[in-house]
């Protein structure tokens, strides 16, 4: 028994030498080889024990081993990272990592929602899956009425629709605030049925809303001058048309001048390609109805106030000149670089 663990420190003594002169990864597997291979050192030991032995010296042997394979690995990973400090070459140019940015539809929103803010306005987002009586019946649209039909709604179950409209938000910022005043910009993604070079099924709208003591329809022009000077140029002039909405009395259409022809109509003595008239549609507004304030828990005379729906592809199309939206939501990267 004696003589087994002087062997034992004997070879204890000859790995630590060993282990010290090794340099490299080829020296590191051959000590794996000489101590831990099929015909090592270390098998030996355990090869020439007699049946009848002191369970101390199996363990011992044993407790060699993995002490072996411990500091062999350990020297490995040493050896592999001084190479690898050997061969770093500084001169090799680095590679360049591609680098993502935002989509142009979130950089639009972005843009928009650091306009209104500048205006004091909260950005809000409302939900996309919306029951009836938020995207509809409380915003004075009846079952029966005929201004259902101008939307192509995609109904998720009796009562629950995909928003086709920002305009949810007003009942529920409403229900939120309690009480005047209130000044929100809602920025959500709609749901149309529909799909052409201008329209796609899913598209973004931005809805704001104001309420408070003697909101007027000055107060709305106010806004939208400075929404179409921030975000088209200062060049741009608005002007309100006569419209209907539900929800909305008076109700307008916005109109913004073209940027193509100045707001003149007129390109080289033909009417502008782009507006023939001078001016573009930039989207709806009005003064908020008196049963949409009613619905929305506040008292019509005690408060007014006006709000606009408009969408996000749409003025993002009218800036940059984009001929067909579907473009935006392709996943033509070398497109989407552009921007
Ligand atoms: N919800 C309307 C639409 O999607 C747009 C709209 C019109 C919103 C007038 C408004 C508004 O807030 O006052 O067509």
């Amino acid at each position: 028994m004696g003589i087994k663990i002087l062997e034992i420190d004997q070879i204890t003594k000859e790995f630590e030498k060993d282990l010290k002169n090794t340099a490299t990864s080829a020296e590191v597997d051959s000590l794996n080889i000489k101590y831990l291979g099929k015909q090592g050192k270390i098998n030996h030991l355990f090869k020439i024990l007699p049946v009848k032995t002191d369970p101390q010296i199996g363990k011992a042997i044993n407790d060699f081993k993995s002490i072996v394979q411990d500091k062999l690995s350990t020297k490995l990973s040493e050896v592999l990272d001084s190479a690898e400090q050997d061969t770093f070459d500084v001169t090799v140019p680095g590679f360049e990592k591609p680098l993502g940015s935002l989509h142009l539809v979130s950089q639009t929103i972005k843009e928009i929602e650091t306009i209104f803010q500048k205006l004091g306005f909260v950005r809000r987002r409302y939900p996309e899956v919306e029951t009836d009586w938020y995207y509809a019946e409380g915003l004075n649209i009846p079952k029966d009425h005929p201004a259902r039909d101008d939307q192509e709604t995609f109904y998720v179950g009796d009562n629950t629709v995909l928003t086709a409209h920002t305009s949810n938000g007003q009942l529920r910022e409403m229900e939120l605030k309690k009480s005047p005043p209130i000044k929100m910009i809602n920025i959500g993604k709609t749901y149309r049925r529909q799909i052409d070079a201008t329209h796609t099924p899913m598209f973004h709208q931005f809805e704001g809303l104001v309420i408070d003591k003697g909101i007027n329809i000055t107060h709305l022009l106010g806004v939208t001058e400075y929404f179409a000077k921030s975000y088209f140029g200062q060049d741009r002039r608005t002007r309100l048309r006569p419209h209907h909405f539900q929800f909305t009395e008076p109700s307008f259409e916005i109109d913004i001048t073209c940027g193509v022809c100045q707001g003149t109509g007129m390109m080289h003595q033909i009417p502008c390609k782009v507006c023939k008239s001078g001016w573009l549609e930039l989207g709806g507004a009005g003064m908020v109805h008196p049963n949409v304030l009613r619905n929305g828990g506040l008292n019509p005379d005690e408060c007014s106030g006006f709000a606009f729906g408009w969408g996000v592809e749409r003025i993002l199309m009218m800036k940059s000149g984009l001929p067909d939206l579907r473009l935006i939501y392709s996943d033509d990267i070398r497109f989407l670089k552009q921007f």
